[in-house]
């Protein structure tokens, strides 16, 4: 790999170019139980790992690994679907920033871009929309497997099962290596998410479920399943509409967040899409990945007042609680997402006639003391996507149950570009992680067993 390819990571923990004054982008590590010396080349911010089995004491000695819990220093694949620079709070898309994304195109042209890796034409983006609407119906079947759900299902918890459920109605999708079963796995995917999303919430409000609507467009159409009652047309408002599809925008990838990890981990066993996406609906329901939407509105709802919250910051900084919606793994700055959905908050309260919500006025008050305290400023604990977009789900008359569903509905997009990223490199095997044993060894059954009596 030439010089100017191979990146060194500077103070800040952000790759450079590695060009300077020609000094070998290497390390030198010695292992001193040995006196022996390696010579690793730096290979674009990083070091092979696997190249450290060299350092062993004695022939047989398997080799020195890594122990890096949670990832937080560990890159486990190469990408180039998404960039983020935590420090300076950037995300692009395919090397576009996200404000443009949201301020020129629609989710489906974001998930086109993720998936194939360019900007569609006219005839692609019409192509890529009918394919997708043409898919947004699920097998009858899968009704009457929510049905086998209580009323009070988690949302989540039932879409969880409906796409695992999904595998079972596409077996040929187990073929990965044909590329038309790709292809037509991640339209499917996409196109069903809303639908499998509004009949978990129809279920949830025991509401008869509403079929998808040809003539609305991505985020009218989910709209329309989730809240269309008597009316023979559903007609969703436009700016709302809008404010729905820039979140899906806001919410479509993040590199290798918990859900996407999981769905890569998974998907590397060379299981079905349907399966290993699945997996990413299981992660991102956590409190601390996607579930922290959901959580963000439980917590302002607790705090109940701005004159509350004092108390409770008071009360994350001695450990009692934690500020959902505040801090993340990469951004030590503002999320850019954040940025972007607060300017839309004020537009849906508009719309909605909710103006005044006094969740609101709690979120603002909390990130403002937040931000002005150090002990969140030292911590770099600043709002991210999660912080902000409850407000406007909540506005829009969703249920909290459902507010991580929604998150899931775009992100379907990412988890498909990375899953499909993931099978065309060839360095892809399956993940399997080594653990540092700290158990026992060799211990005598029978005489243990003799000791207990038995
Ligand atoms: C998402 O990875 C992604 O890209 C995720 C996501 C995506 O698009 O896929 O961006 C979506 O999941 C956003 C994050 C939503 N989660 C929340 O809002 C939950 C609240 N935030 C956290 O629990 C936490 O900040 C994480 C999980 C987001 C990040 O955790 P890390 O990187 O493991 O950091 P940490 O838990 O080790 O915290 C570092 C320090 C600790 O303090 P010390 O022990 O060093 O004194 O910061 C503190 C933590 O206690 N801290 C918080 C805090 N987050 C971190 N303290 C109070 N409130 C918080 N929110």
């Amino acid at each position: 790999m030439s010089d100017e390819q191979v990146g060194v990571v500077d103070a800040t923990g952000q790759q450079t170019n590695g060009s300077g004054d020609g000094r070998p982008q290497t390390v030198t590590i010695t292992d001193n139980r040995t006196g022996e010396s390696i010579e690793l080349p730096i290979e674009e911010g990083t070091l092979r790992a696997t190249a450290l089995r060299q350092m062993k004491t004695n022939p047989d000695d398997f080799g020195l690994m890594t122990y890096d819990p949670a990832y937080l220093n560990t890159a486990s694949c190469r990408s180039a679907i998404t960039y983020i620079d935590g420090a300076a709070g950037v995300l692009q898309h395919r090397g576009y920033p996200i404000e443009q994304l949201c301020e020129h195109s629609s989710y489906l042209e974001v998930a086109y871009l993720l998936v194939h890796g360019e900007l569609p034409n006219n005839d692609q983006l019409a192509t890529w929309t009918h394919e997708i609407t043409m898919h947004t119906f699920v097998h009858e079947n899968l009704k009457e497997f929510l049905e086998g759900f209580r009323y009070d299902a988690h949302p989540m918890g039932m879409l969880l099962a409906t796409v695992g459920a999904l595998s079972t109605f596409y077996p040929d999708s187990k073929n990965i290596g044909d590329p038309e079963e790709r292809r037509m796995a991640a339209i499917r995917l996409i196109a069903k998410m809303p639908t499998l999303a509004a009949f978990a919430y129809r279920h949830s409000q025991g509401m008869p479920y509403v079929y998808p609507d040809n003539d609305l467009d991505y985020a009218g159409n989910f709209m329309g399943m989730l809240f269309k009652m008597t009316e023979t047309k559903y007609e969703p408002d436009p700016r709302l509409a809008k404010a729905l599809d820039t979140l899906f925008i806001l919410h479509a990838d993040h590199e290798q967040n918990c859900s996407t990890a999981a769905v890569r981990a998974v998907g590397s066993s060379q299981v079905d899409p349907y399966s290993a996406v699945a997996a990413g609906v299981a992660a991102l329901y956590g409190p601390l990945h996607g579930g922290a939407n959901e959580a963000v509105l439980q917590m302002l709802a607790r705090i109940g007042g701005t004159d509350r919250v004092p108390d409770f910051l008071n009360g994350v900084k001695n450990g009692k609680e934690r500020l959902m919606g505040f801090g993340h793994r990469v951004y030590k700055n503002y999320d850019p997402r954040a940025r972007i959905i607060k300017k839309h908050v004020d537009e849906v309260l508009e719309v909605t006639g909710g103006g005044g919500n006094p969740l609101l006025d709690v979120a603002v008050e909390l990130e403002k003391r937040a931000l002005d305290d150090e002990y969140f400023t030292s911590r770099k604990l600043y709002p991210n996507v999660d912080f902000y977009s409850g407000l406007i789900y909540e506005a829009l008359g969703i249920p909290r149950a459902m507010f991580t569903v929604i998150f899931a509905i775009p992100r379907t997009s990412g988890w498909i570009a990375q899953w499909l990223e993931m099978l065309d490199d060839p360095e892809t095997k399956i993940a399997r992680p080594r653990q540092i044993y700290t158990g026992h060894r060799d211990r005598d059954l029978t005489a243990d067993l003799r000791a207990l009596g038995r």
